[in-house]
Parts: structure tokens; sequence; C-alpha cells
């Protein structure tokens, strides 16, 4: 369907046709082409599933969907069945494709193969919930989706369409509930009522450091000026995380419709999405989506007939972890090198070209349409009372089902690990993990049962910035974690100021010679006091991040850093030219791999 939307009357019947494609009368067959399925394969099962529809003579649909989190199954094929449930098979390969293909033709859903089966899907952004019709018989072995330990303890709102979805299908976005908050907002709404309503759900940024959205918002819009801009933060250094990323590819209007109802509310007629230019696919997905919004009035001028314009533009960066820091980014949209200002004064009040700027997440922005839509207090029953809502880690490392999981926050990480990750692969006992980002350094089990969440106020929880969890085994080198993470922040210091850039470098030297047997307990008081200095004197945030690295890993396993300078042992034996009583299975090089 096509046409310029205008109300509400428009919205539903753009949502008709969207459920018509969603649910097909005849077999719909979805193949999993985020970024990390394409990797694994993606587009030749889509090519087989393609060929089999046409040889075998099938009644059937092919089509492309985000990606739904379960990485350690990709690629993924999801088989619809006309008056039947949704089925996903993991693992596919085009020769299995068509197999699978042959079988369904033969009236065989080869139900042992499958991972799971959906029997309802819920609408978030409606709170509706879309029933598959009852399951025949052999189908009802498969597990329901809901019930695999993958899924059970997750909670999708920002993924609310990832993996449901053709990302490139504007009536399935709004069949599923997209553009009815940016309607509510901007015809039943006034701009400080959104923003009491996002100030009341106690949204905080998902950028790393949890600033709360609608105080953001508010010291915007009260903010004097001709122009304001809203601004998308895409640019996901952090090693490991892909978050922004998925949902960029899965559902790009869900962060179209976010920055639509921020722009409405501070008065911005302009907004940017910076994103890395190693994102491929997610640009394309984005230029897609605004392109497609533009044609139906969605975005440009008189907005869903409101007489509102709000335009959009996507910038790419070359991929500098300080450009993620937003004023940085701010400096490298307005085209000077990518270097961070002194603050105060803020974004909000002094950003892009010295106009009041709301610079959000990815994450961030994906979550405020379900707001505007299901209201303050649902959002704000989940969560913990300090940081409500859901956030969206990458569980990696050596843990069975890797992959990108949606959870409240609050929750411990060993339900992240044991219960949605199933455990560690080969049974190996932890040795510790990497939650929250780079800098937040290697924690040991001691903490497993402690919430995460976004403040530490008693020492109570894990502290959860941005990034996911790297589950690390008994084959894991802390030093050689610890040089990892430091040469990380040394290789992205922008070079602007002493402490980071020399401080890092030195912190860096001093780890080196520790894994390579020359280390002495002088270097790591030297180590100690230079995380201090560095932490204090850097200029902008990335500072303050290396040093924490250094220090939580040095903090929590202080003995192994011993053993490497005392015995000259690496306990986990990664580290050449040491001593190796154990194996590198799962080491800590295989998990920078
Ligand atoms: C070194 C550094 C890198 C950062 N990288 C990112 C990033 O990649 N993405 C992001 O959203 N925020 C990043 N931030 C945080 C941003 O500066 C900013 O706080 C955030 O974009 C605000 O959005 P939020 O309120 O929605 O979290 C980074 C901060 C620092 C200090
Ligand atoms: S702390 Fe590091 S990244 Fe930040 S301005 Fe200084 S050199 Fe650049
Ligand atoms: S020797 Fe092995 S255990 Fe020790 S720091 Fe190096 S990698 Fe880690």
């Amino acid at each position: 369907m096509s046409g310029i939307l205008r109300n509400i009357a428009d919205l539903d019947r753009a949502a008709a046709a969207g459920l018509r494609t969603l649910y097909p009368p005849q077999l719909k067959i979805l193949v999993g082409s985020a970024s990390c399925g394409v990797a694994m394969g993606a587009p030749d099962v889509e090519a087989a599933a393609r060929r089999a529809v046409e040889e075998l003579h099938l009644d059937a649909v092919v089509c492309r969907t985000g990606c739904i989190g379960f990485c350690a199954k990709e690629p993924l094929l999801d088989l619809v069945l006309p008056d039947g449930p949704r089925v996903s098979y993991p693992h596919m390969t085009p020769g299995k494709t068509r197999g699978l293909l042959e079988a369904y033709s033969r009236g065989n859903l080869e139900p042992e193969k499958a991972l799971g089966r959906f029997t309802s899907e819920e609408i978030v952004s409606t709170g509706e919930v879309h029933s598959y019709p009852p399951c025949p018989e052999p189908l009802r072995r498969i597990p329901e989706w809901s019930n695999l330990d993958f899924y059970r303890r997750q909670k999708k709102v920002i993924l609310r369409n990832c993996g449901s979805i053709d990302p490139r299908a504007l009536d399935e976005t709004i069949a599923r509930g997209a553009y009815r908050g940016a309607l509510r907002a901007m015809t039943d709404m006034t701009p400080e009522a959104v923003i009491d309503e996002v100030v009341k759900s106690g949204l905080r940024g998902r950028g790393g450091a949890a600033f709360p959205t609608g105080q953001k918002w508010r010291m915007a819009r009260e903010a004097s000026a001709d122009v304001k801009y809203v601004v998308c933060n895409a640019d996901e250094g952090e090693p490991g995380a892909y978050m922004d990323r998925t949902v960029l590819e899965g559902d790009p209007h869900a962060v179209l419709e976010g920055m639509l109802i921020g722009a409405f509310a501070i008065g911005a007629g302009e907004g940017f999405i910076y994103v890395r230019s190693e994102y491929p696919l997610a640009i394309e997905m984005l230029e897609h989506a605004i392109d497609q919004a533009g044609k139906r009035g969605l975005l440009g001028e008189d907005i869903l007939g409101t007489g509102r314009s709000f335009h959009v533009t996507v910038r790419r960066g070359a991929g500098a972890y300080i450009c993620g820091e937003e004023t940085a980014l701010i400096e490298s949209l307005e085209g000077h090198s990518g270097e961070p200002r002194t603050r105060p004064p803020y974004p909000a009040t002094n950003g892009l070209w010295g106009k009041p700027t709301v610079v959000n997440n990815v994450k961030t922005w994906a979550s405020v349409a379900p707001i505007v839509t299901r209201g303050a207090a649902w959002y704000a029953g989940m969560g913990t009372r300090r940081t409500p809502g859901t956030t969206i880690f990458s569980l990696e490392g050596a843990v069975r089902n890797a992959g990108l999981v949606e959870v409240p926050y609050g929750i411990s990480v060993r339900d992240l690990v044991y219960g949605i990750g199933g455990g560690l692969t080969g049974d190996r006992p932890l040795k510790g993990f990497q939650a929250g980002g780079a800098s937040r350094g290697c924690l040991p089990p001691s903490v497993l049962d402690l919430a995460i969440d976004t403040e530490d106020r008693d020492n109570a929880t894990i502290l959860m910035g941005t990034g996911g969890v790297i589950v690390l085994d008994d084959g894991a080198c802390m030093v050689d974690m610890a040089r990892f993470l430091v040469g990380f922040f040394l290789e992205e210091s922008c070079g602007k100021c002493v402490p980071c850039r020399e401080g890092t470098r030195q912190m860096f030297r001093i780890l080196s010679r520790t894994c390579e047997g020359h280390g002495t307990m002088a270097d790591l008081a030297l180590l100690e006091r230079l995380a201090r200095s560095v932490k204090s004197a850097s200029v902008c945030g990335m500072g303050a991040m290396a040093p924490g690295a250094v220090m939580t890993t040095l903090s929590h396993f202080r003995g192994e850093f011993e053993t490497h300078i005392r015995e000259k042992q690496c306990p986990a034996g990664v580290c050449r030219g040491l001593a190796a009583p154990g194996s590198s299975i799962g080491s800590s090089a295989a998990v920078r791999q």
C-alpha cells in the first residue's frame, strides 16, 4: 500500500495492508538477514528458498527480516504456516533449506529439526496480541519459543519488531503499532505533556551515562533559540557491541518515530543520525526508511496532516570510538575533527552549531514511542526503581546461547549467563566476566547474583553502562584481558590531552611487560598511581575509562597479576613465554577474536 498518511484512519488502512503481508494466506518463508545472519550465510539460504519455491511449485512468499537475537543458532529460517504457527529452524544451509521445503511439500514439517514455535506475538506498541492458529499435532512437540531458556526472561520493547517484520515494509511496521505514538503526541498532547510522560516513565539514556532522558529534553525545550536539533548517536564503538546496529537494521522506523516525537517535544525541525560507516546495512535500511517515511507523509512537511515538519539526515562517521562521545560527535557533524569539547556548556543548551541539541542513543530513541502509546506507568513497571525499562545486552564469549538479549534492568548476571545463556560451553568453570563495556573491566563470579542497574549508590548492583556481557572461562588470562582493554583505549585515544594519550601508553607497556614475564611488583604500584592520574587529569570521559578497566580487573584478580610477576606463570596458559599449567581453550585470545 502507498499513499500519504494523514490521520488515524490512514494508519489503520496501512496497518491492515501490513497485516496481510505479515500473516499472508500462503506459506511465508522468513530469513533472518541482519548482519550476523548475512555473515553466516543467510543470502545463500534465501536464494535456496527462492529456488525451491519455484522448482517445487510451492504457494509461498520468501521475505527477509531482522535479527531475532539468537546468534548462536544463525542462520535462522522461519516458516509462517498458512493457518498454522510460526516455526523456527536453526543453523540453516542451502541444502537443509531445500530438504525442509521438499519435506513441507510432502506434508512433513520436520518438527525434530525445529528450534521453537510461536503461538502468539505481542504487538508491543499497542499491547495487542496476535495469536497464531492452533498447532497441528506433530508440531506440538516443538518447544514454544517463549519457553526456550534463551527467551523466557526476555522482554522485547526496543527490539519489538526485529525479527518479525521486513524492515523495508513500512506497512508491516505500522501494523505493529508504529507512528501511533507520534500521531498521539502531535495531535492529543502538548510538547510539555510529552516531556512529562517521558520524565514519569523514568527513561534514562542507554548510551552509557544513563542521564534521565525527559530531563535532557526539558533543558532543550526551555532553552530559547530559533533553531534546535535532535541527534541519534549510532556510533557504537564498544568492542563486542552490536545492539544499536541490530535495531537500525531490523526496525529503523522505531528510531525515526522516537526522533520525531523528541523533535516535537523540544521544538526541533531537523535531526541527524550519526552512524559509523562500518554499518553499511544499517545505513541502507535507515536511508530506505527515511525515503519511504518522507513519501508517505511521516517525515518532511505536514507530517501526518498536523502541519508540522521534521527532516532527518544520515551522516556517516569514520568509525572512531571517541566520535561516540556526544561533543566529539557534534564537532564531527559540524565538519571538524572529532575531538571532545569541554563541558559545560552541555549540548542540550549549546550543541550543534551552538544551538540546543538533544543527543540520544539508538536504544533510547527506540524506547520512546511505546512510552507515548502505552503510558509512563506501563514502562515504569519494568526494570528497577532507579532504572525502569529494558535494555539490550550482547551475551558473548564462552557461553552456550550467545546472542542479543533484551531484558528489564534488575536481572542478575547469573540469570543472564546460566538462565538465558544456558551456561558455559563445554561446562567449563566460570572465571569471570566483563560486563557493561570495555571501561568496566573484569568482574569475578562472586558478584553473579547482583542486579544489573545503571546506578550503584550502595555497592549492591553491577553497573551496566553499554555493551554486553563477555563470559570468561578458566582459559582466560585476566592480565591479558586488562592489556587488551587498555590497548583498545590507547588505539582509540584522540590524542588531544597528554594524560590519556601518554598515560594509556604507559599502562599498556606495564601490562605487556607483565604478560611477557618481565613485570615487577613496583610496576603494579606504578600502574595504580598512573591510573589515578589519568582518570583525574584527562579532558573527557574516555580518559576515565581505560584506568577504570585496569583497576577493576586488578582489584578482583590481583593474585593472577602477582603470579605472573612472582612466579613467572600464566595460570590460564595464555601468555606466551610463561609457564602454562592450564590449557588455552576458551582463552582470552579466543574471546578477543
Ligand atoms: C568515549 C565515549 C564514547 C561514547 N560512545 C557512545 C556511543 O558509541 N553511543 C552512544 O550512544 N553514546 C556514547 N557515549 C555517550 C554519549 O556521550 C552520550 O552520553 C549519549 O549519546 C547520550 O545519549 P543517551 O542519553 O541516550 O545515552 C560515549 C561517551 C564517551 C565518553
Ligand atoms: S581524554 Fe583521551 S579521548 Fe578524551 S580528549 Fe583527552 S585524549 Fe582525547
Ligand atoms: S601469561 Fe596468560 S594468563 Fe598471564 S597475563 Fe598473559 S595471557 Fe594472561
